[in-house]
Formats: structure tokens, C-alpha cells, sequence
């Protein structure tokens, strides 16, 4: 018999969304007449369609497709150079900030970029992550052997856990002990929250000092709208010797269905094999790319491409202007309920505190049972997370001002 990966059985449950999914299903199924009542404020998902510089874009690659003078076969596995030349200028160099396209490795989206950036970092790592934290970066540690078991606190041996909390407004303190690699995440999954300049400036000396990498995910970069704020950590100096950036079109061109994204790779950044040698992480995420993937699509490369043009960012930055009304007008449904709020000023999420004594789980399910919101259990992110719930500014305009018609609505039973 084949021999498999026992390191699975140590994920303690299922993927975070599969499990709020299943709750969801069995309500459906001992609720029948209730279904259509639902309100789906859970996973992060876009509803607002591809914007039409997209399509038009699209339409027009598939058309190149339909050619054989236009016709392209496998792509570079990095991604075309019409692409990562437009990302490098347009998210970079046009902002001053040097990354050139080469530096950029196109892929179907960034949550499989953070975890098949682990191919190329080794076991012996001291890794931290966030807690609440996105839970990819935990489960995929956790599936390659890179911790121990789950504790009762649900923390893994192996993990350092840095607490986000109301106290530091979730930006983690500083670690007084040496790390190896460090995710981050801002504007923050899920409690909505961002760093500042002065902070990651801290977290980059951090990383240099240690000769740490962080690990560093800008997935909702495009709901910041305070210039004073960083959108890269490529804008902080020496960040380029310690950081890898994951970048995704999912929120910020409705492309959670059409998947694409890119990882940035500064070619100066190095690590050691644990017999001392220095390598290159470029070199070796480019091999792992030529050897692993043909890339993606040239459709979907070019339906990227085109949220770059005039056109596709004023179409797109429309979009991202009515997610934040929604956070806006969550924050209001959930401020009337007597909730302290947090997050949605440049991120698509609300981070809200239960009522005292109510924990996350229970949280979640009066909103379902009750109301037939659907809302994330803060405590399904880590256990900083329990006593709060993430409500996501996705839904359309009128399912979030039917939530806060709802809310409105609800007594003083959980608030
Ligand atoms: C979320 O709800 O946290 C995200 O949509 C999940 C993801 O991006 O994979």
C-alpha cells in the first residue's frame, strides 16, 4: 500500500470556509423555507461583475485564440511579458518604487502563491504568523511537516503566534525572539485593519537584523485610500534584501472566479541551505515555475492586463468604491447593535466584537440561526480571533442594506 502524508491528520477540522459552508448546508437542510432568506456576508467573494475593459479584453484574446496568425500555444510559465511589464510599471515604477518585470511571476492567484512559495524554504525556519491570520499560511505549514500537533488553544507546536488585538489595533508587537520567516498580511485578513509606514518600516529592520523573510500579502492593497498608508513593502528601503510580496486581481478586479495574481521576487533577496550555502530565491522560484506550471491562461493574462489601462482602473477603483460603502454601512449596522467595530476603512472587512461573554461560534450562529446572516467566526482565524466576527462588505448593495435592516432589527438577545 502507497504510503501517505500523515501530517494531514494534524490540521485540526476542516479548511475554515468548507466548515462554515457545511454549517451553513445543514441549516439549509433543517431550514428549507429559510434558505432564500439568506444574507451571505462570509468568505470574502466579489459580486460586482468583470468591469468592461476586462471583457472587452477577454472577448478580443479569445478571438486571438480563434486565429491561427494570433494563436499562442503554452505561455512562459512567469507569465507574458505584456503583463508583468504593466504590472512592474503601473504598481511600481510609476509609484517610484524599483521592481522591474522580471521580478514578477504571474500565477492563478495569490492563495496558491503563498503556499507553493514553501517548495523553495526549508523545514528548519522559525515561522510566525499573525493570530487571527488567513488560515492558508497555518494549514499549509502544517500539511508539509513544518510544525507539531494542535494544542487545546488550537495553536500548533512549532508556530510562534503573534497576537493582533484590539490593544497593538492588530498590527503584532515587535518579536523579542529571532525569527526565520514571517507572514503579514495589510490591509489585514480578517480583521480588516492596516499597518503604517512607521510600522512595516519596524518589521522590514526586524527582517533585516534577523535575516528573516517576510512573507508579505497586499491581496486588498486597492481598498487603501489614505496615500499615507503603504501599498507595498517594496516602498520601504531594504525591503527588496527581505521580502516577498503576494499580489492577487481576486478583490481588486472581481477575478475570484477568473484567477490570477503574481508573486513579487527581488533578485537580491538570499537564504541558506543548512549547510551554509547562499541561494538566490529568484533563481529557485523561477525553477520552480519553469518545472511546475505552463503558466496561465493568455485570456486571462490579457483580461489582467487590461485593469492597467485607463479605463479598467477608473472601472475597477468604481468597484472597489462600493465595497467600501458596504464596509461603511456594516460598520454603522453593527456600531447601532452596540458592537465595537473595527477594519472596512480600507479593506472589504468588518472585524466586529461579539457581546461580552458570546464567543465567535455563537456569534455565527444566532447570525444564521436568528437572522440568516451569514458572518465568519473570528475564532475560526486563531485564537486571538474568538469574541469577534468577520462580516464581509462583498454582497451586493441590497443584501447589505437588507443586513442592516436586520440588524437594526435585532434586540438586545445578542447585543
Ligand atoms: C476570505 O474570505 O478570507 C477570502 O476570500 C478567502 C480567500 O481569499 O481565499
Amino acid at each position: 500500500m502507497a504510503y501517505v502524508n500523515a501530517n494531514y491528520q494534524k490540521l485540526a477540522g476542516a479548511y475554515l470556509f468548507r466548515e462554515v459552508d457545511h454549517r451553513v448546508t445543514e441549516f439549509c437542510d433543517q431550514n428549507p423555507s429559510k434558505k432564500d432568506k439568506l444574507l451571505r456576508c462570509g468568505i470574502g467573494d466579489v459580486t460586482e461583475p468583470l468591469v468592461p475593459a476586462v471583457v472587452t479584453a477577454m472577448h478580443s484574446a479569445v478571438d486571438d485564440q480563434g486565429r491561427g496568425s494570433t494563436f499562442h500555444g503554452y505561455g512562459p510559465p512567469t507569465g507574458y511579458p505584456f503583463l508583468r511589464e504593466a504590472i512592474a510599471q503601473h504598481e511600481f515604477q510609476d509609484r517610484g518604487i524599483d521592481i522591474d518585470a522580471q521580478e514578477i511571476f504571474v500565477s492563478d492567484g495569490s492563495k496558491g502563491d503563498c503556499a507553493s512559495i514553501l517548495d523553495i524554504l526549508c523545514h528548519e525556519n522559525r515561522i510566525a504568523i499573525t493570530d487571527p491570520v488567513y488560515p492558508v499560511y497555518v494549514d499549509t505549514n502544517v500539511m508539509l511537516g513544518h510544525t507539531g500537533s494542535v494544542g487545546e488553544n488550537g495553536q500548533y507546536a512549532g508556530l510562534t503566534y503573534l497576537p493582533a488585538t484590539a490593544e497593538n489595533r492588530f498590527v503584532p508587537d515587535i518579536p523579542s525572539v529571532p525569527l526565520d520567516l514571517i507572514y503579514l498580511c495589510y490591509p489585514n485578513n480578517p480583521t480588516g485593519e492596516t499597518i503604517t509606514r512607521a510600522q512595516l518600516e519596524a518589521w522590514v529592520a526586524y527582517a533585516l537584523d534577523h535575516e528573516a523573510i517576510i512573507l508579505y500579502d497586499v491581496a486588498y492593497k486597492d481598498f487603501i485610500r489614505d496615500d499615507s498608508l503603504p501599498k507595498s513593502i517594496y516602498e520601504i528601503p531594504g525591503a527588496r534584501q527581505c521580502a516577498i510580496e503576494f499580489h492577487s486581481f481576486s478583490k481588486s478586479g472581481g477575478f475570484t472566479g477568473v484567477r490570477c495574481g503574481f508573486t513579487v521576487c527581488p533578485k537580491e533577496l538570499t537564504g541558506k541551505t543548512v549547510d551554509g550555502t547562499k541561494l538566490v530565491l529568484h533563481d529557485m522560484w523561477n525553477r520552480r515555475w519553469s518545472t511546475k506550471s505552463n503558466g496561465v491562461s493568455y485570456i486571462v493574462q490579457r483580461g489582467a492586463e487590461a485593469l492597467y489601462s485607463k479605463a479598467g482602473q477608473t472601472q475597477a477603483t468604481a468597484i472597489i468604491d462600493k465595497y467600501l460603502e458596504n464596509g461603511r454601512l456594516l460598520r454603522q449596522g453593527c456600531e447601532s447593535l452596540g458592537l465595537t467595530v473595527y477594519g472596512a476603512q480600507h479593506s472589504p472587512y468588518v472585524w466586529a466584537a461579539c457581546p461580552e461573554g458570546v464567543s465567535s461560534w455563537e456569534m455565527f450562529d444566532e447570525m444564521l440561526n436568528t437572522h440568516q446572516i451569514i458572518v465568519m467566526p473570528g475564532s475560526g482565524f486563531g485564537s486571538c480571533g474568538e469574541g469577534y466576527i468577520r462580516i464581509s462588505a462583498f454582497p451586493s448593495a441590497e443584501v447589505v442594506a437588507e443586513v442592516v435592516n436586520r440588524m437594526s432589527k435585532i434586540s438586545s438577545n445578542i447585543a
